[in-house]
């Protein structure tokens, strides 16, 4: 594992998501989490000369954390806004993701985000997927979740008529039970990831400078490739 090396450097604490995949989530063989944006801050660790500690918890958790100052960076597909940059420090961006509309593969009446009056729209709680319902959907009944995989599950039983989530986790969603959902219309914002520090961290310069060799050397493509390669 990338959690412990023999760099001797500093130890630092990373808040994650629980269960973003494939960017975060537990490997059950290992017991340890795994993912994209794992397999990132262990390489930008491993260049930079530090230890990661990884702690996984609720997305808002990861957000609210790095607000106090709970812990010293947070990976979590989080998008890089304006609103949470006045109280979060954000790195470069690392991935290019947007938002994206499923439905369950039976549903005729849904084909766009113009069809979502009167339909209900579930999304995971603290996201800017709720954010955007809210802004551009009113006409929809939003149905929020603490966690992704139940608005998953009440879609393909039927329960909600859709659910708008970040592209990569969609796609994901989608491919892997195709005979119950689909994704429909476009990408509807295109959104950045950051990884996240509480303001002020003098880790931002450090991280993006490995990032920046990670991107430059290959090590980046091969997490990319890993992940999602065809
Ligand atoms: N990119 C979206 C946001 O920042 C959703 C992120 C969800 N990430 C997660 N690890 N559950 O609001």
């Amino acid at each position: 594992s990338g959690d412990s090396g023999d760099s001797g450097g500093e130890t630092y604490t990373v808040a994650t998501d629980n269960n973003f995949v494939p960017f975060e989530f537990l490997d059950e063989e290992t017991g340890e989490m795994t993912g994209f944006d794992m397999d990132l801050i262990r390489a930008i660790a491993e260049e930079a000369g530090f230890e990661v500690e990884i702690e996984s918890m609720k997305f808002d958790g990861v957000v609210t954390g790095m607000q106090q100052g709970k812990y010293d960076i947070g990976i979590a597909g989080m998008t890089i806004t304006d609103e949470r940059a006045e109280t979060i420090d954000f790195s470069d961006p690392y991935y290019d993701a947007g938002l994206m509309l499923a439905v369950h593969a039976d549903n005729t009446d849904i084909e766009s985000e113009d069809d979502l009056a009167g339909k209900v729209v579930a999304t995971r709680s603290g996201t800017t997927s709720e954010t955007y319902l809210q802004d551009n959907h009113p006409d929809a009944e939003v149905e929020t979740f603490p966690g992704i995989v139940e608005a998953y599950m009440d879609l393909e039983a039927g329960r909600v008529d859709a659910v708008m989530y970040d592209v990569p986790n969609v796609q994901y969603y989608v491919a892997n039970d195709a005979e119950n959902l689909k994704t429909v219309g476009d990408v509807l914002q295109g959104e950045q990831y950051g990884i996240a520090f509480p303001k002020d961290s003098e880790l931002v310069e450090d991280v993006n400078e490995a990032l920046e060799t990670l991107i430059d050397n290959g090590g980046y493509d091969d997490i990319y490739e890993e992940w999602f390669g065809e």
